[in-house]
Parts: C-alpha cells; sequence; structure tokens
C-alpha cells in the first residue's frame, strides 16, 4: 500500500471525546472499505473516490432559496448540514457583550472625531435588532455546520467535481475549504449519523436557515402557484404558478393509465381554488364529471336524442381581427373533421357557401375581412338570426358543381341526418364558472372530435367577448382527435398560440403521443406551452417523444420507467428549460374524488 495511504479504523478514537462513538459503524462497514490518501485528501471508499468540503465562511444577506441550485447540483454530491440550538440566555449574553464592544468602538471614534467604522455600525444595529426578536420570541440560534461530500469513479474526476461545486458555492457566497487532512473525520460527517466531528460551526438565525431550504421548490418565477407533487430527487413540494408563465399553456403526454387524469384533475382543482379562475372541461370520456359537481359547477352532457345548445355559425362577436375570415377558417377546421382532409376545390365551395349563408342573413353586405362585431355588420340583432348548418347545406345543394353535390352528400347526417345536434340555434347559457361538457353519450370517436371542437369554439368565442381580468383554464381531454386534420391543427395550435391575450390557458392532454406529434401543428400547440408533462410513454412513441423535447438520456430513462403518477414536468423559461421529475400527490378525500367517476 502507499505510504500517503491509510487504512481507516473507524472505532479510532480521533474525535473529541464529547462525541459519541460511532459503534453502529463497525456493523455497517467492514474497516477495510475506506482508504484515505493522505496527500490529495482523498477517500476510496468502496472502489469510488470521495473528496470533502467544510463551508467557511457564508454571505450577510440571502434571498429565499439561495442555495436551490446547490441542492438540485446534477453530480453525485451530498450536503450535510448540523445544527445545534442555541440556548436564549447565553446567546442574549453573547449578543450584548457583541454590542457593548462594538457600541463603545463607535462612541470612542465619535468622541474623537474620527470616521465611523461602518461594519461596527452594522455589528451594534444587528445585534440590537437579533436581541430584540430573540425576546419577542421571533427568533432561535442555531449553530450550523455544513459538508459536503463529492463522489467520482476517478481522482480527476473528483477532483473536476470538487472545483464545481467550489465554484458553485462561490457563487452563492460562501467561501468553502477542501478537507484533505481530516477526510476521514469528513466523511462520517457527512454521514447520516449525527457526528459532526469537524465542527466548523457558524451561528445562523432561524429566519436565515429558513431561507437555506424552503419546503417546496419554486417552478417558474416564484414561490406562489399550486403545489403539484413532490419532487422524486429532493423530496421537496413542486409548486407552479402557470399564470405567472410566458403562457398558460399545459401540455400532458403518455400513454394510457399512467395518471393523466389525475394529475389534471389536481393541478385543475388546486388552480381553480389559488386563482379563482373559471373552468372549461372538454372530457370525452366523463371522467370529470364527479370533480366538477363535488366543486359546484354545472355538467353540460351531450348526446344524440337532443341538440347540442350550441350553433357552431354563431358569430363570436369580437370587435377585433379579422372577424368572419377567422370564422370561417375555425368552420372549414369544422367540416374537415365532419368530412375528411378538404381538398382546395372543395374548401372553395364551402367557403362560398359560408359567405353566401351569412350573407343571406345580415343586413349588410358582407365580405371576407369583415369586422364581425361592429355595430354596422351585426348579423344577429334582434330581427334576424344567425345562419345554421342547414343555411350552409342549402347553399350548397343549390350550386352546380357536382363537387358540391358530394359535400352536400357527406353533410347529410350532420344536418338532417343521426348526428344532426349541431344544427340548432345557441340556447346555452351558462352562468356557472365551473362547466364540464360531458362527450360520452355521443358514442363515436369523430362525433366526439366534433363535438369538441365545436364546444372549443365556442368557449374561445366566449373568451373573446369577455375580455377581463378573469382567468380561464380550458381543458381538452384526448386533444389529439382535433389534430387529425391540418385544418383543425392549425386551429388548435392558433388558440394556444393566442390563448394568453385573454387570460386564459390551454391544458391539453393526449395518449396518443405519436398522433399529436406526428403534424406541424400538433408539435407547435406542445411547444407553445409553456408546461410540458411527460408521464410513462409507450415503447413505440419513446423516439419520437426523446426527439421532439430533445430530452436526455437519463430523462428520457425517467418516462420509460415511470409509475403512476411519475411525471417529468418542463418549464419553458426565458433562460431556458426548467425540469423536475415529480410524483404527483394528492390528499385522501382528493385522491376519493378524483378516483371516482
Ligand atoms: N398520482 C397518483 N396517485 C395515486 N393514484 C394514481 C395516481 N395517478 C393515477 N392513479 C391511479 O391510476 C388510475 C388511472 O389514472 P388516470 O385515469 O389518471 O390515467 P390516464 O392516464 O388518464 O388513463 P387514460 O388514458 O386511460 O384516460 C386512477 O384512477 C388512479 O387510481
Ligand atoms: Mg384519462
Amino acid at each position: 500500500m502507499d505510504k500517503t495511504e491509510e487504512t481507516i479504523d473507524l472505532t479510532r478514537k480521533s474525535r473529541p471525546e464529547t462525541q459519541q462513538d460511532p459503534l453502529p459503524l463497525r456493523l455497517l462497514l467492514p474497516s477495510a472499505a475506506a482508504r484515505h490518501n493522505q496527500l490529495a485528501g482523498t477517500m476510496v471508499i468502496n472502489g469510488y473516490y470521495q473528496a470533502h468540503l467544510y463551508c467557511l465562511a457564508f454571505p450577510y444577506e440571502v434571498p429565499i432559496g439561495w442555495l436551490q441550485r446547490l441542492f438540485r447540483w446534477s453530480g453525485p454530491c451530498w450536503h450535510s448540514l448540523h445544527l445545534v440550538p442555541l440556548d436564549r440566555l447565553t446567546t442574549m449574553k453573547k449578543l450584548a457583550r457583541q454590542q457593548v464592544n462594538a457600541g463603545s468602538t463607535l462612541e470612542n471614534a465619535r468622541r474623537k472625531n474620527y470616521l465611523l467604522d461602518p461594519e461596527e455600525a452594522v455589528v451594534f444595529q444587528d445585534a440590537e435588532e437579533l436581541r430584540h426578536s430573540l425576546v419577542r420570541g421571533e427568533q432561535k440560534m442555531y449553530q450550523l455546520s455544513w459538508y459536503v461530500a463529492v463522489q467520482g469513479e476517478t481522482e480527476e474526476e473528483v477532483k473536476s467535481s470538487l472545483r464545481d461545486v467550489e465554484a458553485e458555492l462561490g457563487s452563492a457566497g460562501i467561501i468553502s475549504r477542501r478537507a484533505i487532512w481530516q477526510a476521514p473525520e469528513a466523511w462520517l460527517s457527512v454521514l447520516p449519523l449525527g457526528l459532526d466531528l469537524l465542527q466548523y460551526q457558524h451561528t445562523f438565525t432561524s429566519e436565515a436557515l429558513a431561507a437555506i431550504n424552503p419546503l417546496h421548490v419554486p417552478v417558474g418565477t416564484g414561490y406562489t402557484g399550486v403545489v403539484l407533487g413532490i419532487e422524486a430527487k429532493t423530496g421537496k413540494l413542486v409548486a407552479i404558478d402557470t399564470f405567472a408563465l410566458t403562457n398558460a399553456n399545459i401540455t400532458i403526454m403518455a400513454m394510457s393509465g399512467a395518471g393523466k387524469t389525475y394529475l389534471t384533475k389536481t393541478l385543475i382543482t388546486r388552480e381553480h381554488f389559488w386563482y379563482g379562475n373559471d373552468l372549461i372541461v372538454i372530457d370525452p370520456e366523463d371522467e370529470y364529471g364527479t370533480l366538477i359537481s363535488e366543486l359546484g359547477g354545472e355538467l353540460v352532457r351531450l348526446d344524440l336524442q337532443q341538440g347540442a345548445g350550441i350553433n357552431p355559425l354563431e358569430l363570436w362577436g369580437d370587435s377585433e381581427g379579422n372577424g368572419l375570415a377567422e370564422k370561417i377558417e375555425w368552420l372549414l377546421g369544422l367540416f374537415s373533421l365532419m368530412l375528411g382532409e378538404l381538398g382546395p376545390v372543395q374548401r372553395g365551395l364551402l367557403e362560398q357557401a359560408l359567405i353566401r349563408a351569412y350573407q343571406a342573413r345580415s343586413t349588410m353586405p358582407l365580405n371576407r375581412g369583415a369586422a364581425i362585431g361592429q355595430e354596422e355588420i351585426v348579423i344577429v340583432g334582434k330581427k334576424r338570426r344567425q345562419p345554421l348548418l342547414t343555411d350552409v347545406y342549402q347553399q350548397l345543394a343549390e350550386m352546380e358543381d357536382p363537387e358540391a353535390r358530394i359535400l352536400c352528400q357527406g353533410l347529410y347526417r350532420w344536418v338532417y341526418g343521426a348526428v344532426n345536434l349541431f344544427n340548432c340555434h345557441t340556447d346555452l347559457n351558462l352562468k356557472n364558472p365551473l362547466v364540464c361538457f360531458v362527450l360520452k353519450g355521443l358514442d363515436q370517436e369523430e362525433v366526439k372530435a366534433v363535438a369538441a371542437y365545436v364546444i372549443a369554439g365556442y368557449c374561445w368565442g366566449k373568451m373573446k367577448r369577455q375580455r377581463d381580468q378573469r382567468k380561464i383554464r380550458l381543458v381538452l381531454d384526448e386533444a389529439h382527435l382535433l389534430l387529425k386534420y391540418r385544418d383543425t391543427a392549425s386551429i388548435m395550435a392558433r388558440f394556444a398560440r393566442q390563448c394568453r391575450k385573454y387570460n386564459a390557458g390551454l391544458l391539453t392532454i393526449s395518449q396518443n403521443v405519436d398522433e399529436f406529434l406526428l403534424s406541424e401543428e400538433g408539435r407547435a400547440v406542445a411547444l407553445n406551452s409553456a408546461v410540458q408533462i411527460l408521464l410513462r410513454q409507450h415503447e413505440a412513441a419513446l423516439d419520437q417523444v426523446s426527439q421532439q423535447f430533445c430530452l436526455t438520456d437519463f430523462e428520457r430513462e425517467f418516462i420509460q420507467q415511470a409509475g403512476r403518477g411519475e411525471a417529468l414536468v418542463r418549464v419553458a423559461m426565458t433562460d431556458g428549460m426548467q425540469k423536475y421529475g415529480i410524483n404527483v400527490v394528492a390528499s385522501e378525500y382528493e385522491h376519493e374524488i378524483y378516483c371516482s367517476r
């Protein structure tokens, strides 16, 4: 063995007598498992190199969570903080002595007309304030010793990691030193044994200590927001303030049964209580009904027997944008869901039919760029009603073009046939701020897709008209249904982009990740979401998800092996992406409601 190396006998008495002998160590580890290279200050523990730092001095003032990024450092690194509460009377005496010393120095300087030492003035003032808060019981005093262990496979790796950690500590205003000659003591002080063999202690107030290690991880910009779960790495609560981010959109993607709905319910419930926001849920599988009822919301169940109560042709009535053109784009999306992907001729014919249908109801000549909502072009009025799907059908039927006849045939079932629930005037009058549209009664997937699209359009119009400061969360489950066609996908992408303008946040959920990410517009929806949440993914979708979201190997593995409720949360910030691996947790009461249908 190298002369500079020694085998550590864990039972030797090299520590202060006041400390207890770490007897259990003899049982836990063989003594030869640890070797100490005295020159390099490294230990070799079970084949891994380890080095230690102790913190020597701390900054004067710190913001909340100032050491957050140190704890989240991605390399193998352990922090050990030893806290010993100080007796109040002893502390008071010490502070009084400190204050008297500083006070007499200042008084002396004043008498002799010397320049006052600002440092002494600060010490005097701090001691005064601290004594007061100790007397009032607002604060307590602690002795803190802080040790850091860094591990690596080679000595070089450890040294390089040490430099990184030192730099991180330095940038946080902490002066640290390497425990070279006391490596075994440092190692034992880092182990969770409650032993502080180095005794590099510093006095801290409880306020300063709380600032080091807050109970939750701030996601995004600040410490506000709703708790989403517990971070797997640090065991801390992860709270997210979606409406404070660049946009309030959220995309959730995972395979079936991974916990998407559970996560969404957790988030929207807590958001509702936190922001008092409006909540609209488009629910194809009747998964949210119980929750919304429990929250005092309104359920709108759509089925094939009754009309949906929403006229898709009703104008949004906003005073901005190029009104009719936007509405027609949206309607072309609707027709592509009803009839399948539209060719240029079909789009042209439908557009013509739509303009004519609106024209027939309008008191004024209309053109495509008309700004709907301006007084002079109000079609609705009290006298004239909005056109219906029947009107579009009639306009198509009157055209000579054979393509128009094909379109008529396709539209028939939506206008007069079995699924004519959208051929009606709007009579929905939603007063409740919480609404859940349940589409389960519509059976077929394509009808659900049309319904979801019509409801999304209805909500969009409402948002545009409303334009107050009330926040709105719009939840769209099975969102991939709406991204099948280029027309609908581009509308959804536009909604996602513009939501922020109306103080709204779109939450899209999809289990069909391939389909969602396949189109450019689908990707736009996902990438226009400041929060992207990935739960366990299907093997077949892993590659695409990893590629689209530029996941690291570790993140890929995380979503490949994630258990129920485990999620990778990615938050887009102006200075890059913040990422958290979390466990979604709910209280017993919440769990009961979230799991009942
Ligand atoms: N974080 C969690 N904690 C406890 N249980 C959970 C959690 N997430 C999911 N579960 C359980 O797993 C079940 C399925 O979850 P959920 O309905 O959210 O899956 P999903 O991804 O929405 O599935 P689908 O795609 O079929 O709709 C829930 O009913 C619940 O019992
Ligand atoms: Mg679900």
